[in-house]
């Protein structure tokens, strides 16, 4: 087990959460417990991570795609989500994470993003940072990015134009991103960022994941030699 703050951690870690629906499926229960089951994993993962020194955790909550699920399920997402961001306003001083949302915001109502800006600025001077990609797409991101630099007067864009127009801003690209449920695909996430990232991908279903297998997976992330395009 690595332990507290003296491991050498990436900076910055990304889970794309899948495999709540068939981990609810295996215990016989519909697929909404999954997830309420996945949001409690979700804090676990992102607490362990704040704890050993991993300065920055970005999570894959709901895509731009994840609209076609049924109705209660898209429900119960956007239940949690609420109750997270609730959670997180009353709590904020027990915490030293700050928030940041990432994604396309336009569709959420006013009191959602009202409560979103608060939660942000609640916690902004903290030191570590979790990202929760909500309506996000990878695409979407880039398409947001390039037509906001272009409102601004750009007539052509640089790589650094688009770096620093993409929701994550100042966040720097993940080290590690780490997928569990079995399948082997970005899924539409952080499609920019993830140039150089160390891809993971788990059969663990995410109710199911461990901080010790985040702690090994890490480990093994220091076995991999990355280059970055040179030898
Ligand atoms: C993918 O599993 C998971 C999601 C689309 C939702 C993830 C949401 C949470 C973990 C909880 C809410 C988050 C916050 C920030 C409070 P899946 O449903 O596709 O699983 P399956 O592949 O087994 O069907």
């Amino acid at each position: 087990m690595l332990k507290k703050e003296t491991h050498c951690v990436p900076k910055h870690i990304a889970f794309i959460m899948d495999g709540n629906g068939r981990w609810a499926k295996k215990q016989m229960k519909p697929r909404e417990y999954g997830h309420s089951v996945g949001a409690k994993k979700f804090k676990e993962i992102v607490q362990h991570c704040a704890d050993i020194g991993v300065e920055y955790v970005t999570v894959y909550a709901f895509s731009t795609e994840n609209w076609k699920r049924p109705k209660n399920e898209v429900e119960t997402i956007m239940k949690l989500f609420r109750d997270y961001i609730h959670e997180a306003e009353k709590d904020f001083r027990k915490s030293d994470v700050k928030i940041l949302f990432i994604g396309n915001r336009d569709v959420f109502d006013d009191k959602l993003k009202d409560e979103m800006c608060r939660v942000e600025k609640l916690t902004e001077n903290r030191k570590k940072t979790l990202c929760i990609a909500m309506n996000y797409g990878g695409r979407g991101e880039i398409v947001d990015a390039v037509n906001r630099l272009i409102s601004s007067g750009k007539t052509s864009v640089t790589e650094s134009d688009i770096t620093n127009t993409i929701y994550s801003g100042a966040v720097p690209p993940p080290d590690m991103i780490i997928r569990t449920g079995g399948e082997i695909r970005l899924s539409n996430f952080l499609l920019w960022q993830s140039a150089y990232s160390e891809l993971f991908f788990s059969d663990t279903l995410w109710p199911d994941l461990t901080t010790e297998e985040v702690d090994r997976l890490i480990d093994t992330y220091y076995q991999r030699n990355r280059r970055y395009g040179g030898v």
